[in-house]
Formats: C-alpha cells, structure tokens, sequence
C-alpha cells in the first residue's frame, strides 16, 4: 500500500509552492499519495512561517498535538520546513523532540533524503543551509494540470526593511535561470496550464545572471513567457515599489496577457514611517508608480500590504496611511499590527503604540480597505469581463468560480465542466461583500 504524506502550510503563496515540490518529489521518491487525514499518515510535514509571532506560536501548538498521533503510530515520521525551522533551527528538536527531520526554505528538495535518514536510523537530522539554487534542479515537473499555477522565479531578498525576517530565514535574493523558468512554463503550458503567477519574495529584482539584463530583468521574463503558445494570463508576486521600473510599466502597454492586477506593498502612507522601516521610496513616487501604471493600464487594480502600529508611529502618520489609501483606491488587500522579530533591526525600537490603539488603527484601516474593494467590485457591474474560468465554486456545485480580467474572484451558474480553464466572457450582474456574480455571455 502507498505510503501516506500529509502536508500542513502556513504563510505565503512561496510556501504553498514549496509544499506542493515536496508533494511532487516525495511521490517520485517513495511513492507517496497525500491524505487530507493525518491520522493515516506515515509523513506529516509542517510547512511553517515565521513573519509575524503569531504564526511562529501556531507551529509548537500544532507539533504538541501531532506528539499524540506519534504515540499511537510509532512509525509516524515529522518533519518541519520553512522559516520558522530556518530561525529555529535545532531548537525544534529541543522543543519537540518527537520532530525527526528540520530543513529550512532551501532544503527542502533534499526531503526525500531526510525522510529516508530517518527511517533507516531513527536520528533526528537538520539541514537548514541555504544552497543557492539547488533547490530547482531536484525538482520532478510540476504535477499541476489545473488552470492557474505558480512558478517560482526567485527566493529570498536583500532588501532587509527594518521589520522583516524573510531575508534571515529565506536568505539572499537567488534568481533561477531564465531557461529553467520557461521550460517549466512551457511544460505547464502544454498541460493546459492559461495562467502563470511568477512568484518570489521581490520578483523585480528578478536577475538572470547570465543574460546580463542590466536590471530588466522581470519585464524581460514576462515578454519571453507571453510568447509561450497556450499562456494567457500573466501576473507575478510580490513586486517592490523601489523596483517598479519605467520598464514595468511599459510592460503593462506592451503585453496584453499580464492581467490588468498588481500587487504593490505600500505597507505605509506616512513618508517618516517609510525611512523608519527602510523601504527606501517616499510616498509621492509610490503615488507616481501607481498614476503610471493606470495611465496605460484602464481599470487595473492595485493590491496593497499594511502595517499599523510600527514603532514611531503617530496618529498623524496613521492619518497619512488613511490618506494614502483614498489616493490609491485599493483592491482587497492585507494589513497586519507589526509584530516585532528576531535578527531585525526594528525589533531594538521602543515599541511604543499602546495594544488597543493598534487594534484601533487596525480596524479602521481594514473598514476603509474593504469599503474600497467594494466600490471597485460595484463598478464592475454591468460590464462584462474576459474571465479565466477555474473551477467549480465552493460552496455550490452548480455554480462556477472564475477571475476577472483585474483578478477579482466571479461566481457564475454553469453545469458544464469542460468549460473550467477556458476564458469567457462574463456580465457582471451583482457585486457582493467578497465576491461578485456573474452571467456567461
Ligand atoms: N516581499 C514582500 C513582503 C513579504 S512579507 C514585500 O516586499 O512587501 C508579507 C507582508 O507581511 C509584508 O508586506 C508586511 O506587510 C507583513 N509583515 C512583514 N513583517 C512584519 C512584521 N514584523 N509585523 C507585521 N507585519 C509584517
Ligand atoms: Fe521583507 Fe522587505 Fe524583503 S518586506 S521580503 S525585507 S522587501
């Protein structure tokens, strides 16, 4: 019988790709079969994020639980990945001894390895070095036959803002080899992949180093994948405004399959703030971005991450966030209370905004941001959009879900199956608080 490997992810859409190799190559290697159901597993992997303390907190909670299931099957191998494993490193093993394997971000191509370690000698190993792209060259062809899928163009970041830990866990920026990168396209393609999302952690920096694209790097990626026949839709995350090129923006003129989306973390509306966390812009040429981009871009949407309550910050900074916001008119995007972490330099800041004016300063960004999705969803309607139809809905079978031409999710009635990774025409009849409704045309 096939042996059982269930996966847990926590954290970002890097993450979610990184588990769905490790599915991928435990499959090639061992034959593994992924189960929903931990309780038959023979591998649980626990996939982890550590950029704000509360998810770091969530993985020790999930490990004690995962140590019954261990008692009862002695057999039950654990692994932890990801950057909380990259940060902790052996102190997993200290913490929760019933873990057998840690690798970090870089390492987990070498999971077969550990499991395989593991099993024939029942010694705890840790393997959380960073070995630029190693990673890539062990990895089977994606598995993915459904409509949409990641790839991933690059890893880590140099940028270090002051409040982030993805440059200590996930390491310095590493980009693949363009070839690598449009071979994996092509094959996706071929499956009948429409839509790519070419992923990293600051994919402008993308580099191929041995082109020497003399910092044209992404805009240069983006053209050669739209000229691989069956790809239709194009969008890539995350972006940096200090990146955001006059090549990026003509990119959006040039090539009509680059969805009409972007996300582009601002994470603060007040110029102060911005230096305290070294984003390296101020917010006029985040605004001067964002004014290019819908000059040769109609109806494009923007998406945004926010942190409120950074150390420093006063109501006045906090206004010029809410300002900011109306300025731009976002798209559904993310805001989160700074969390202070490890190895980072504002985490030395007296972290001086009371907890209840964060929560406070939290709650009236996210109320603003979600009035403003919605006034873009309203003015969807009546029109009709070019959608990537990409699967069925949820929460009603007989309805189908697909993503607008600005990547907003659109349900529609439909019983037809063969029609999920076309792209069709849709009327927009009604806009709802997260979704909107639609009618094939
Ligand atoms: N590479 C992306 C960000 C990755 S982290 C970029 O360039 O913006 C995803 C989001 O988590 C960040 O945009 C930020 O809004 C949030 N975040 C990161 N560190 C945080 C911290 N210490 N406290 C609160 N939120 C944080
Ligand atoms: Fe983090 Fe800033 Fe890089 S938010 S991932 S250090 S661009």
């Amino acid at each position: 019988m096939a042996k059982k490997l269930f996966i847990k992810t926590h954290g970002c859409q890097m993450n979610e790709y990184d588990s769905d190799r490790m599915q991928d190559l435990l499959n090639e290697s061992h034959g593994f079969e992924t189960t929903l159901n931990e309780e038959e597993a023979d591998l649980i992997l626990l996939n982890t994020c550590s950029i704000r303390e509360k998810a770091q907190e969530k993985v020790f909670h999930q490990l004690g639980r995962w140590k019954k299931l261990k008692e009862k099957n002695p057999n039950l191998k654990i692994g932890v990945g990801g950057c909380v494993a990259s940060q902790e490193g052996e102190n997993i093993i200290k913490r929760a001894p019933q873990v057998d394997m840690v690798f970090g971000p870089q390492t987990i191509h070498r999971v077969s390895n550990l499991y395989e370690k593991s099993v024939e000698n029942t010694i705890n190993t840790v393997d959380i070095s960073f070995p630029k792209t190693e990673k890539f060259e062990h990895f089977p062809d994606q598995k993915n036959e459904g409509p949409t899928a990641f790839v991933s163009i690059m890893e880590g970041c140099n940028k270090y803002c002051s409040f982030c830990v993805v440059p200590h866990t996930r390491g310095h920026e590493i980009s693949r080899p363009i070839d690598d990168i449009l071979r994996e396209i092509s094959v996706l393609a071929k499956k009948g992949t429409k839509e790519i999302n070419l992923l990293g952690q600051n994919v402008n920096s993308y580099r191929d180093s041995k082109l020497k694209t003399k910092g044209l790097g992404l805009s240069n990626l983006i053209r050669a994948a739209a000229e691989i026949e069956g790809i239709e839709r194009i969008q890539f995350t995350t972006s940096h405004p200090f990146e955001f090129g006059q090549d990026l923006i003509d990119i959006y003129e040039e090539v009509p399959q680059l969805i009409s989306y972007v996300h582009l973390p601002v994470q603060s509306g007040s110029n102060n703030i911005l230096k305290q966390m070294r984003r390296r812009h101020t917010r006029d040429e985040y605004f001067e971005i964002i004014d290019k981009l819908k000059s040769v871009r109609e109806g494009i949407s923007i998406s945004s991450d926010f942190i409120v309550g950074f150390p420093g910050e006063t109501d006045k900074d906090f206004q010029d966030t809410l300002d900011l916001v109306d300025r731009v008119g976002y798209d559904e995007s993310f805001s989160f209370i700074y969390s202070p972490r490890p190895n980072t330099t504002a985490k030395d800041l007296e972290d001086n905004v009371p907890t209840e004016e964060k929560k406070e300063r939290l709650s009236v960004l996210q109320h603003k941001l979600e009035n403003s999705a919605i006034s873009i969803s309203r003015k969807m309607v009546g029109k009709t959009s070019k959608c990537l139809v990409t699967g069925v809905s949820k929460k009603n079978p007989g309805e189908f879900q697909a993503r607008a031409e600005n990547n907003k999710v659109v349900i529609f009635p439909c019983s037809d199956p063969s029609i999920i990774g076309n792209i069709i025409d849709i009327e927009i009849v009604n806009a709802q608080n997260k979704s909107l409704k639609g009618i094939a045309v």
